[in-house]
């Protein structure tokens, strides 16, 4: 069968019939909205290369976060900022803590907001490394107590999921044992399974203040030329026991998304990161292009590639879009 018999635009004729055969929905159900948090009270400080993000203090934090789940959104991730970074990373595991105290925080106000909490070490040391350095060398082994640590300072606070962001390599194994053993037998890792290192994380590291101060992540964050060790970085992560895996960045990988599902079939995550936002951000602000269309179709190619979650900073406000017109 083929023209004039066969016809695809007869399906394409209204908006009814479009939506009649769509194959991939975007439903606010599937999304993760990340916040930066910190120490005071009443903050609400811009980010400069993100646009309508926010670092937030605590008060702040609950505010935005009871908006988002007003318009449906089910989740959020956490980064913190600490009022001081050391070699140590102190910060990352402190019971008090700037993440447990919002967990904490948040858990009460809004106990069915699924809270996620981002564990790595660079919001927290002095030299801005995802692990312990030593002779200008990030340290695998010795950082896999502290990011256990943190994850276990988190779950005792009431997260709901520990997403493990470091890329140390037996990080998910030493986690998943530490959180069984402390009583967190049922609190789910999504793994950063396939974190590459990218150009595309620039803005984040000013809204959490953690720029490496010497050198790159290049010796354990991924090279984006690598699809094959992608695939055996999220092999090991699942048999290390992961219940997620996660994909990041998103728009430049979606040959991952799309690979990653079909061989393991787990549910996938993907992180739509910083410099994704503040790109579209940039273009729309100049009127170069039509920011709720371009995240639509964005978002939406994402789950057409196979994500089952979408961390974006756009969540809450592709919640209040599709409320107002679905
Ligand atoms: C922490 C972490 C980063 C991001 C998420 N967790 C930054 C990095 O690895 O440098 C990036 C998120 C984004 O760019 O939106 N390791």
């Amino acid at each position: 069968m083929h023209f004039p018999a066969v016809r695809l635009r007869r399906l394409r004729q209204t908006a009814a019939l479009r939506a009649l055969v769509r194959e991939t929905e975007l439903s606010v159900s599937h999304l993760v909205q990340p916040y930066f948090v910190r120490a005071g009270r009443n903050i609400r400080k811009p980010i400069g290369s993100m646009p309508g993000q926010f670092q937030l203090s605590v008060d702040q934090l609950i505010r935005a976060a009871t908006e988002a789940a007003r318009c449906g959104v089910p989740a959020v991730i956490l980064f913190g900022i600490p009022e001081r970074k050391d070699a140590q990373a102190s910060g990352a595991f402190a019971p008090n803590g700037i993440v447990p105290t919002a967990v904490r925080a948040l858990k009460k106000a809004l106990p069915e907001l699924l809270v996620i909490t981002d564990v790595c070490l660079c919001e927290y040391t002095s030299h801005g490394h995802c692990g312990l350095v030593r002779q200008g060398k990030v340290l695998n082994d010795p950082t896999l107590a502290v990011l256990a640590k943190a994850a276990v300072a988190h779950a005792d606070a009431g997260a709901d999921i520990i997403a493990p962001s470091d890329m140390m390599d037996g990080r998910v194994a030493a986690i998943r044992t530490a959180l069984d053993r402390a009583g967190h037998r049922d609190t789910p890792i999504m793994s950063y399974a396939a974190k590459f290192s990218s150009a595309f994380y620039g803005p984040f590291r000013e809204a959490a203040e953690s720029p490496p101060q010497f050198g790159d992540r290049k010796t354990y964050q991924m090279d984006f030329a690598n699809a094959n060790e992608a695939l055996r970085e999220v092999a090991l992560d699942i048999a290390e026991g992961a219940d997620i895996v996660m994909v990041k960045p998103g728009l430049s990988y979606l040959d991952l998304i799309w690979r990653v599902k079909e061989k393991f079939g787990y549910p996938v995550a993907v992180y739509n990161v910083s410099g994704e936002y503040a790109m579209l951000k940039a273009a729309a602000g100049n009127g170069w292009l039509d920011e709720k269309s371009a995240v639509f179709e964005m978002l939406t190619s994402f789950r057409r590639a196979g994500a089952d979650i979408i961390l974006t900073y756009w969540a809450s406000e592709v919640a209040r879009w599709l409320k107002s017109s679905p």
